[in-house]
């Protein structure tokens, strides 16, 4: 992969039909120029080292920025053929249960290797414990008869107090002790690891040759080897900045605007009345969610945004990425004014909203592409509180609930709402807290008539479906 800052021109994003497979890549929009390489991330590491976590969450940020990831979970293979398995099964003495284990890996790395017969697909993700030299030499043996490049991540922990907690978190609600007790399930799975740690290997010496990143104690010490292209070290580059300690994100949009009221887009408008008077109720919304945890708070370069902020008890940064989405030579009209300016501009966004680019301005692809060093800062850090835009806003809710791109630009997220999302293991929840203070809602549905709604009382459902 080599790096490339000129974006593919939007029409490649029209016609996937016509494209190869080197043409898509590069089409992506990702901002690299791609060759014919595709990826498998070998996840290697006892059970309850986060490797199904990482995975998930790799697919999850590789996807949003339109790499299309997928990962192949051989624990769910293997239950095709033992859904409940105990301890014992995984005893390198039990034959039969060697014998099954063996066919699980074969049938996700033979799915695996069809998968990447299409030409989109570009990162698989094989998630099993891989513990062994001989079973990771297997795998690198049968990509490379593939052509494809592995890249192998070892999760290392051996804090005794870490991993029992993550057997109670995840492993006991697991399908794998459905519908059995939680401290038997908690108890057997120990003894599994038990079974697996007779015959782990951690990446060595030897394995040299391998292309690898080992992640010690949760990425307090990585290793990296043999990294080679441009999309391998973007992902270990996001595996070295994720962290598992308990933490929230809110974000807002800023408070009403004068823009808001009179309908028109982008701009740098001061806060309405209304706007005004929910950043001044935004500190105790704030301190009602988060208690007395102490936040940093980000906010765009643009008045709105520092004006929501101004009364929060918190250190603040600003952010260029963070400034709305640039509707070019639409900024400052109306939706109404748009459609009748630039009829056709009007429909093609409808048409394909996460695409659409404004002339001279951007699409909701730029803005995803220009926020991911803002996903990996937030990524590295604990409590944040963002106060943005509606488009950006969308972006990186988009992020980490894992929402669609031909759903993302069309989300409601209503004015003078606070929204806590709070990772956890397998997703990420959601709380919304919406301020008693009303405000128009600048949320309009696909197809319809381009005017922002009258303005709603607190507390009733407006247009768009305002309150929450
Ligand atoms: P298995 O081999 O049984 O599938 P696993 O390694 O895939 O196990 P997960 O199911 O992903 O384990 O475990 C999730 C738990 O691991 C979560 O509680 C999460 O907080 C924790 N975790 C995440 N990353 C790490 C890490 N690098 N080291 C140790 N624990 C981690
Ligand atoms: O109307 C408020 C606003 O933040 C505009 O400045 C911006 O152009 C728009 O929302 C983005 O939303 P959409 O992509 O739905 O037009």
């Amino acid at each position: 992969y080599r790096p490339n800052l000129n974006q593919a021109p939007q029409g490649d994003f029209m016609r996937p039909a016509a494209r190869t497979r080197a043409s898509s890549r590069a089409a992506n929009g990702v901002g690299v120029q791609v060759e014919d390489t595709r990826i498998c991330v070998v996840m290697v590491g006892l059970p309850a080292r986060g490797k199904s976590l990482i995975a998930q969450k790799v697919v999850r940020y590789l996807g949003w920025l339109s790499i299309t990831a997928k990962c192949f979970n051989v624990g769910s293979y293997r239950r095709t053929n033992t859904p409940q398995p105990s301890a014992s099964f995984f005893d390198f003495t039990n034959k039969e249960g060697e014998r099954l284990r063996k066919a699980a890996a074969e049938a996700a790395v033979t799915d695996m290797i069809k998968w990447f017969k299409s030409p989109n697909n570009l990162i698989a993700i094989l998630d099993a414990t891989n513990s062994t030299k001989s079973r990771r030499r297997w795998i690198k043996d049968r990509c490379d008869s593939e052509g494809i490049e592995t890249l192998f991540v070892e999760s290392k922990c051996d804090d005794e107090d870490l991993i029992m907690a993550n057997i109670k978190e995840v492993k006991t609600t697991s399908p794998d002790y459905q519908g059995q007790d939680p401290e038997e399930a908690a108890k057997d799975f120990r003894e599994r690891i038990r079974m697996y740690e007779r015959v782990y290997e951690t990446l060595d010496e030897d394995e040299t040759d391998l292309t690898y990143c080992k992640i010690i104690d949760v990425g307090s010490k990585v290793i990296i080897n043999r990294i080679q292209d441009y999309l391998q070290s973007r992902v270990v580059y996001y595996l070295m900045n994720l962290h598992i300690k308990p933490r929230s994100i809110w974000i807002s949009r800023h408070g009403e605007s004068m823009y808001n009221l009179s309908g028109q887009i982008g701009g740098d408008a001061d806060l309405s009345p209304r706007g005004q008077q929910y950043a001044k109720m935004l500190p105790e919304l704030v301190s009602k969610s988060a208690g007395d945890r102490t936040l940093t708070v980000w906010t765009s370069t643009l008045k709105r945004t520092a004006q929501t902020a101004r009364y929060l008890p918190y250190e603040k940064l600003s952010w260029k990425a963070l400034d709305e989405l640039d509707s070019g030579v639409c900024d400052g009209l109306t939706y109404a004014e748009i459609e009748k300016q630039y009829p056709q501009d009007f429909a093609a966004r409808d048409a394909d909203k996460y695409n659409y680019r404004y002339l001279g301005g951007e699409s909701y692809r730029d803005v995803v592409i220009r926020l991911e060093p803002i996903i990996m800062e937030l990524e590295r850090s604990e409590n944040i509180l963002i106060v943005t835009h509606q488009a950006v806003l969308r972006c990186i809710y988009a992020y980490f609930m894992g929402t669609q791109q031909e759903q993302s630009p069309w989300m409601e997220v209503p004015l003078h709402t606070l929204i806590k999302l709070t990772p956890r293991a397998y997703g990420t929840e959601e709380e919304r807290m919406r301020a008693d203070v009303p405000a128009v809602s600048t949320w309009r549905e696909k197809g319809s008539k381009a005017v922002h709604s009258e303005v709603t009382p607190a507390g009733s459902p407006g247009l768009g479906g305002m309150v929450k």
